[in-house]
């Protein structure tokens, strides 16, 4: 099968080149974060920061950027507007460079507080069609008809990448989440074409699950789950769910891949405006993030050394922001993570 986002060539000296989308929100003090830690464990990459947090703001640009790229780092976009001519631009930027998956690897930091331990699940999502086609429309009055489109192509491509993914890291099951008891066209051409990949795959085991009882068992039984795949709403809420059981929004990064391009960003995509300038914000979703991005790129010393930064300051001195029941600021945070890399026992080199 096709390599899924090829890694874009180094520039002269290893160095890459990656855009920085900081977004609304959030977004603009977690990439000050980033850049900061970058400048403290010398990983070789240069920013192009470009600016999308405004609805009025031209994403040809960003795209543009991207496509040079091939890579992303990326805050989020609030989408305000409810006119139903203003599309969502996160939409529209995962559609327009085909990044058809989504990953999520949720998994726990020992000594982080949480409602569950030990959870390791790796949620796959279709990321570009399903109920985010924003095809509406309003039929007759009063009636609004919204389309769910699911796609033999898509839903064989994401089935693939999860067994593949499945195969290179050895895990063992894969889970189908699906409505397709209801939505039997649709879900079912989803659970169906997941089924058919399964049997390519024989040293996987394969189950499906429907999404309401997917979702009581993940809050009771999570450990059963090892990767789960599903298509685009149902990720989305099953992420956040996980989240929740983890420690919340602040500390996992979710990876969007396509053929050609990858974007990284914090795994439940929320803008936390009301926390925006406040120096309470987690720092860890959009530091994982970027971790993942230097790993993809190739980096894996760099990613390496920011990790075990990130787990030494979280994991073993606990110091946590207020999501995680601390009371450090971001900048602490940061600040001991920053301390922790220039340690030169937690070095890979
Ligand atoms: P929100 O931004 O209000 O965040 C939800 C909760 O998580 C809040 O309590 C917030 O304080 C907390 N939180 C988020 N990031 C945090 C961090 N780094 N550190 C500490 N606490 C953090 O979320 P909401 O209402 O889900 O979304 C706001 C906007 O984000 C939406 O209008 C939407 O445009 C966008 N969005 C959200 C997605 C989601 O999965 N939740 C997905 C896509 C877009």
């Amino acid at each position: 099968i096709k390599k899924v986002a090829a890694i874009p060539v180094a520039l002269y000296g290893g160095r890459h080149a990656v855009t920085m989308l900081p977004g609304g929100g959030i977004g603009p003090e977690l990439m000050g974060y980033v850049r900061e830690v970058f400048k403290y464990a010398g990983a070789p990459v240069d920013f192009e920061v470009v600016e999308i947090g405004d609805e009025n703001t031209d994403l040809e640009y960003a795209l543009t950027s991207i496509k040079r790229n091939g890579v992303a780092i990326k805050g989020n976009i609030e989408t305000k507007s409810e006119s139903a001519s203003v599309v969502s631009r996160n939409v529209a930027i995962r559609n327009e460079l085909d990044l058809f998956v989504n990953v999520l690897h949720c998994k726990s930091y020992p000594g982080v507080p949480a409602r569950q331990k030990d959870i390791d699940i790796v949620i796959i999502r279709q990321n570009t069609e399903g109920e985010y086609a924003m095809l509406e429309h309003e039929s007759v009055d009063g009636v609004i008809e919204s389309m769910k489109v699911v796609t033999t192509s898509n839903s064989d491509r994401v089935a693939r990448f999860a067994f593949e993914y499945a195969k290179k890291n050895g895990r063992k099951k894969v889970t189908t989440i699906h409505k397709a008891n209801i939505m039997k066209l649709s879900d079912g051409l989803f659970l169906e074409t997941s089924k058919r990949i399964a049997k390519d795959y024989p040293e996987i085991e394969h189950n499906d699950m429907i999404i309401d009882n997917c979702c009581m068992q993940l809050v009771s039984k999570p450990h059963q789950f090892d990767v789960m795949i599903m298509t685009n709403l149902y990720g989305s809420i099953v992420s956040n769910v996980v989240c929740g059981l983890i420690g919340g929004a602040g500390l996992l990064s979710g990876k969007n891949y396509g053929d050609h391009y990858a974007i990284f960003e914090p795994g439940t995509r929320n803008t936390g405006t009301a926390i925006a300038g406040k120096n309470i914000a987690n720092p860890i979703a959009m530091l994982s993030a970027s971790v993942a991005m230097l790993k993809h790129l190739g980096h894996t010393q760099h990613a390496e050394l920011i990790q075990r930064a990130i787990e030494k300051t979280i994991c073993e001195e606990k110091i946590h922001t207020p999501d995680l029941g601390g009371t450090a600021k971001s900048t602490d945070v940061v600040q001991r993570i920053i301390d922790n890399i220039l340690q030169a026992d937690i070095r890979p080199w």
